[in-house]
């Protein structure tokens, strides 16, 4: 058997009526965890090898937990203990490899390794994730099953409690999961677990973090950044820019944002940007956008495409107010981020 595991986590999580998660929190789960974690799951748990999440009975996870104790594990001999304790379900997901995921806690695993800041979006295989998400109503009594739901608003008012439903989604709000150090969030329905939000990051009221999308630094973020897209380092985005996906028009070109960009409000872009890359205020660029290229005289030297502009670094976009092309400069004016806006801690 392979000794080395990709990934690891003991979980606390939700099931329906009928026994299927619903959702899986790992307080710290850990990428490639050293093999004796694998050896003592395999001698406690009957881990057999291969991607498994194994629901584990108090007693299991009492021995897992001494074992784990005696092998020096003492972080891990404690969340099995707390497990063992648990009124809830517990698991213990063991990944050998990255390959896609087959149950939901293995899913739940990635997501946090990814917020968790232990693997960097585009990092793992996540493809078939959707269908291992259930659409969950997230509540103030926890992860509830969509068809059980009514029946438990009921019970509630009945004992004089009011149910809260705070979303219905697939992905629950990364807060609940994890507070990555060093960053504010003001609304914190707006960022979904698998969001990576970098250290120095803050994130506005209007501010969104889809999953396997962040920022990898200091970034003020008051626009959304879609699923996939990573935003370098000192880049902001202002107040309700958007971010594509993928290249807009087509493609599978994943859009990104380098390092000391700025996306103005009501900005947008479909192409990735190099660094150091402004777009003004209200200017979508998508890939076909056709952009007068200026030179220093503000004379225009060709057209081009906006896709062929791609990464490029030190450009700036904007819409010329007078005849309403849009054009394309040198950046010349370096984007200072502002300390005082910047400073999270
Ligand atoms: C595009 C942008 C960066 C340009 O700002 P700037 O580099 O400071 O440029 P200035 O406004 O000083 O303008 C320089 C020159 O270009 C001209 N100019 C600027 N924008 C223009 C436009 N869209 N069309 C035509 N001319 C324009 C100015 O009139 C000025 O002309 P001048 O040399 O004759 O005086 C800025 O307008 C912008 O959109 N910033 C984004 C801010 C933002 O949204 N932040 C997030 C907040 S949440």
């Amino acid at each position: 058997m392979n000794p080395m595991s990709f990934a690891f986590g003991i979980g606390i999580g939700t099931q329906n009526s009928k026994g299927e998660w619903l959702e899986t929190f790992y307080q710290k789960p850990l990428y490639m965890p050293e093999a004796t974690i694998r050896e003592i799951a395999s001698n406690t748990l009957g881990y057999q090898g291969g991607n498994q999440a194994i629901e584990a009975d108090a007693a299991q996870l009492t021995q897992f937990a001494e074992a784990l104790r005696s092998a020096g594990q003492d972080d891990q001999a404690r969340l099995a203990e707390k497990a063992a304790g648990s009124k809830r379900p517990a698991v213990v997901t063991l990944l050998d490899t990255d390959d896609t995921a087959s149950s939901t806690p293995e899913v739940y695993l990635k997501l946090h390794l990814i917020s968790h800041r232990l693997v960097k979006p585009h990092g793992l295989k996540l493809d078939g994730i959707f269908g291992l998400l259930p659409n969950v109503a997230w509540t103030s009594e926890g992860a509830i099953d969509l068809n059980e739901l009514a029946d438990r608003q009921m019970d509630a008012r009945t004992e004089d409690r009011l149910l809260e439903v705070k979303s219905v989604d697939k992905f629950p709000q990364m807060t609940d999961y994890v507070v990555p150090r060093g960053v504010r969030i003001a609304d914190t329905a707006r960022v979904r677990l698998g969001a990576y939000v970098g250290e120095g990051t803050t994130v506005m009221h209007e501010g969104f973090i889809n999953f396997n999308a962040g920022t990898e630094g200091t970034s003020m973020i008051e626009g959304r950044i879609s699923a996939g897209v990573m935003v370098g380092k000192g880049s902001d985005l202002g107040g309700g820019c958007s971010t594509m996906g993928t290249l807009s028009g087509g493609g599978n070109i994943i859009i990104a944002v380098g390092e000391n960009c700025l996306i103005g409000a009501n900005a947008g872009i479909g192409i990735p940007l190099g660094d150091r890359t402004t777009v003004e205020a209200g200017l979508y660029i998508t890939a076909g956008t056709k952009v007068a290229v200026l030179d220093d005289k503000n004379e225009v030297v060709q057209t081009v495409k906006a896709r062929d502009l791609a990464g490029k670094p030190d450009l700036l976009f904007r819409r010329n107010s007078q005849n309403g092309a849009v054009e394309c400069k040198t950046n010349k004016t370096a984007i200072e981020l502002n300390e005082a806006l910047h400073a999270n801690n």
